[in-house]
């Protein structure tokens, strides 16, 4: 059954690298429209190969999907630099780099690009959703949305609400995140919220591991998976989001708990000094 333009629902992704490529390509399959918007032409044109790979491989990850053709992704899909060409969206997920004085001088611009009423959902692995909704005219319509990667293979999406949320926009967010297929758990505006106060501990403790004991990366992977039954290891985990970023919520949780064991272990900065930053970039503990 095709579904008419009108009737289509429309979102902006802004910051198209690794997580927002797969969150909007969920989008795609799940019917939306959806505009990408990224700091440059070149970023932008590897952000629309890493889409069509994951709307192609998505059904293979989650049977059920829907397959989208060549066509209907053209139609559908637009990448962007002008945030103004957001202003037809109904809502709006935010996906720069974890750094704070990126997300804030972005918030303030996206607050003057958007209609009020359109809310915008902070996909964030460690900053404090009040704290942006505090750059905004629409603190009551700012709530953090955390999804994994890959965001079409997932069945819930972590749901942060900030302190000014209001009823309203947790209510829309809740619906959202069901037309995707999926559920949404709601937590509190706290550091690292639940998944990445938890995860980032087995991560730097996993990179510790190899750094100091010398323990094979597939070693310490394996016995997450055979032995505690996960889907995939911690040091594979960490390669997909993507060491850089791994390592920046590290140091936003070590400045938010002041607890050193946030601290980034050397290893993990060594490798992103070195560029090997994992899947993204073909190496990181792993080779791709
Ligand atoms: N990687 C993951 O698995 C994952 C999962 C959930 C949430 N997150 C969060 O999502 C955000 C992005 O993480 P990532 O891993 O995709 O990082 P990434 O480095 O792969 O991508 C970030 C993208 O943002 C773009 N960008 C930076 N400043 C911008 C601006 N002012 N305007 C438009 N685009 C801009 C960059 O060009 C890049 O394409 C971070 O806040 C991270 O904590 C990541």
């Amino acid at each position: 059954m095709g579904d008419s333009a009108a009737a289509r629902r429309r979102v902006g992704v802004v910051g198209a690298g690794a997580i927002g490529t797969s969150v909007g390509a969920d989008f795609l399959l799940h019917g939306f429209e959806v505009v990408f918007v990224d700091r440059d032409e070149r970023t932008l044109a590897e952000a629309a190969r890493k889409v069509a790979e994951g709307v192609r491989f998505a059904p293979m990850l989650r049977p059920g999907l829907r397959r989208l053709s060549r066509a209907e992704l053209a139609e559908r899909a637009r990448y962007v630099v002008d945030l103004g060409e957001l202003a037809g969206c109904e809502f709006v997920v935010e996906n720069v780099t974890e750094d704070w004085a990126v997300k804030r001088d972005l918030y303030a611009r996206l607050d003057a690009a958007l209609p009020p009423q359109v809310g915008i959902g902070v996909n964030t692995s460690s900053i404090s959703i009040q704290r942006l909704a505090a750059e905004t005219t629409r603190p009551e319509w700012i709530v953090g949305i955390h999804f994994m990667n890959p965001a079409y293979a997932t069945e819930a999406v972590e749901v942060m609400r900030g302190a000014n949320t209001s009823d309203d926009c947790l209510a829309y967010v809740e619906e959202l995140v069901r037309s995707l297929g999926k559920q949404a758990i709601v937590v509190g505006d706290f550091p690292g919220f639940v998944s990445n106060r938890i995860s980032h501990v087995f991560f730097n403790e996993a990179a510790r591991l190899v750094q100091e004991e010398g323990v094979e990366p597939t070693v310490v992977d394996q016995v997450f998976k055979r032995c505690f039954g996960h889907t995939m290891g911690p040091l594979e985990t960490a390669d997909l989001i993507g060491l850089d970023t791994v390592v920046l919520t590290l140091r936003h949780l070590r400045e938010s708990t002041h607890e050193d064991r946030y601290e980034p272990c050397g290893l993990l900065e060594q490798k992103v000094a070195d560029g090997e930053v994992g899947r993204k970039a073909g190496r990181g503990f792993y080779r791709y």
